[in-house]
């Protein structure tokens, strides 16, 4: 493409204020470069991922409950946003008991969300539009009321007796690992008086493991994954995947579990263009789930990234920024790619790491959207939709409530039911699509301008990127560079201007194309000067 390349050797300028307004839809042009880059086994190296959770995206039959047809009615406005694929929170049946992460049939739609055939119809309603559709697949563990596991629980000489992790002693040395955090209680073992013996779950005592050690289990749980993938899907987020396998030394990501993620990669990769994201360890590090860049998953969370962003930006120092970046530049296989959020279902809203800041949101979101990564949305954060505070299943609720599409009360837009299942975030009458629509400061059309911004570049999602090192610690600057172009992105963590150094030349410096800002670059050394809260990207001649 390189429609951005320039020469000049020194750029003073904003481009931000005073200057043109950014877009805010591509040109067609634009969604032409976009589509050749979407297409074939690499779509998804240059897509933009939207988490959704389906309960809160849109209600169309009135019971105040999000459903598979309220997403397809929504599917324009995912499109027009820049949103190439859908990543759903859970929606097989579930008792709920860990919002949809407790499954009860592995085969079907909960009837709150809709049907197959609901999903059959989404699934082509995405496609149409040239949306990917991700599934959420959680394979570490069951509901309690799987049938598997109802089964299990009654005897030692039942049909699934080892379907699932039995033990005489909530201690057992041969298991060497506990509950997988606070929230899910003291103990990863639950009695059974029906068997006599403890089940063992690293999530609540609803979630009791599958035992992957039986083959059959592990046979199940392919087919379980060709299923869908034979429905269309075009892959998976994978729960909790390093947790599969248990020993007496480990639980995480032990080499059985390599060895099965190896297979689940076998299994995918007998549908063409189908990928798989995988839930990582924040002890471990997105690293160790890419395997040789072929053999073990497409993408990995950045969650060093994507959870502590909030801290880099509170102590006004870009090292936790830094760090994730030069992690994904120095340690990943060839091929393996970064997945980059700033929020998710578990973690609370951006909005508050962001201590309610919008340019601390707006810089984490361009880190995530301009380094080396495929960007994933949580829905609603491109409204900066704030925290709920009531609490159905538990605390990470407060992230989960219904997306407001309206200023209209009580529903929304999201349902015409007199409430829904949670209530709003507050702030719903301002914070929602229709009044950020309306509002060239707001939010969302923040987020437009930027989707706008990189759509079409094959630059940003596969670029090379080489992170530099200032004398500033409350600055950030990595170059992108490919055949076509060539970028130098610099963000600030702090309300004050900046100045920052570095012994490095990025050759010739050219127009500011996005943000404010100035640089240099003499040859050897760079400087560049942002604004308080600032960013610039800088065109880079090669
Ligand atoms: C990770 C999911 O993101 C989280 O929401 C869930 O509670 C656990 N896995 C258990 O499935
Ligand atoms: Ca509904």
């Amino acid at each position: 493409m390189g429609v951005r390349r320039v020469g000049l050797v020194v750029a003073l300028v904003a481009a931000c204020a005073g200057g043109p307004v950014k877009p805010t839809h591509p040109t067609p042009e634009q969604e032409a470069a976009a589509d050749a880059l979407l297409t074939g086994p690499d779509w998804y190296r240059n897509a933009v991922f939207y988490e959704v959770n389906v309960r809160s995206f849109a209600d169309s039959n009135g019971d105040g409950i999000g459903d598979l047809a309220g997403l397809v009615s929504k599917l324009d406005y995912l499109k027009d946003l820049g949103v190439d694929a859908v990543w759903m929170m859970p929606i097989m049946p579930s008792p709920f008991k860990d919002s949809g992460y407790d499954i009860a049939d592995y085969r079907n739609i909960d009837p709150a969300y809709g049907d197959l055939a609901g999903f059959d119809a989404l699934v082509a309603a995405a496609h149409q539009r040239n949306i990917r559709v991700m599934m959420d697949l959680v394979l570490n563990h069951t509901s309690d009321q799987h049938a598997w596991f109802q089964d299990s629980r009654t005897s030692a000489t039942s049909e699934h007796a080892d379907w699932y992790v039995w033990s005489d002693t909530p201690s057992d040395p041969n298991i060497g690992c506990g509950p997988a955090a606070p929230t899910f209680g003291d103990s990863a073992w639950t009695f059974e008086p029906a068997r006599n013996q403890y089940y063992f779950h690293r999530f609540y005592p609803a979630q009791p493991d599958l035992n992957y050690r039986n083959p059959a289990v592990a046979a199940e749980m392919l087919d379980t994954v060709r299923f869908w993938l034979q429905r269309g899907v075009d892959g998976f987020r994978c729960d909790v995947i390093g947790y599969l396998f248990e020993s007496a030394t480990g639980c995480n990501m032990i080499p059985e579990t390599v060895d099965y993620i190896k297979q689940l990669r076998g299994v995918l990769d007998e549908f063409p263009n189908t990928v798989m994201v995988a839930e990582t360890d924040i002890g471990l590090g997105p690293v160790p789930y890419l395997g040789d860049g072929t053999d073990m998953f497409h993408m990995a969370f950045d969650f060093p990234y994507g959870y502590f962003w909030g801290v880099a930006f509170l102590g006004e120092n870009s090292s936790i920024a830094q760090n994730a970046l030069q992690t994904v530049q120095t340690q990943y296989p060839p091929g393996g790619q970064d997945a980059m959020l700033i929020g998710s279902h578990d973690v609370g809203r951006a909005w508050s790491h962001a201590q309610e800041l919008a340019w601390r949101m707006q810089r984490a979101t361009e880190i995530s959207m301009f380094s080396h990564a495929t960007p994933f949305i949580y829905y609603g954060d491109e409204l900066a939709v704030h925290d709920g505070t009531t609490f159905v299943v538990d605390s990470r609720d407060s992230a989960r409530t219904p997306m407001p599409w309206t200023a209209d009360d009580p529903g929304h837009g999201f349902t015409t039911a007199a409430a829904p299942w949670i209530p709003f975030s507050g702030g719903a009458d301002t914070t929602n699509v229709a009044s950020e629509d309306a509002d060239p400061g707001s939010m969302l059309t923040f987020y437009r301008q930027l989707l706008t911004f990189r759509r079409g570049h094959a630059v940003w999602g596969t670029g090379d990127m080489n992170v530099l090192t200032l004398d500033n610690p409350s600055v950030l600057a990595f170059t992108r560079s490919d055949s076509d172009e060539a970028y130098l992105v610099v963000e600030s963590f702090s309300e004050d201007p900046q100045d920052a150094t570095a012994q490095a030349s990025v050759g010739a410096i050219g127009d500011v194309v996005w943000g404010a800002g100035a640089a240099t670059d003499d040859g050897t050394t760079l400087h560049v000067s942002l604004p308080g809260e600032g960013s610039a990207v800088f065109a880079l001649s090669h």
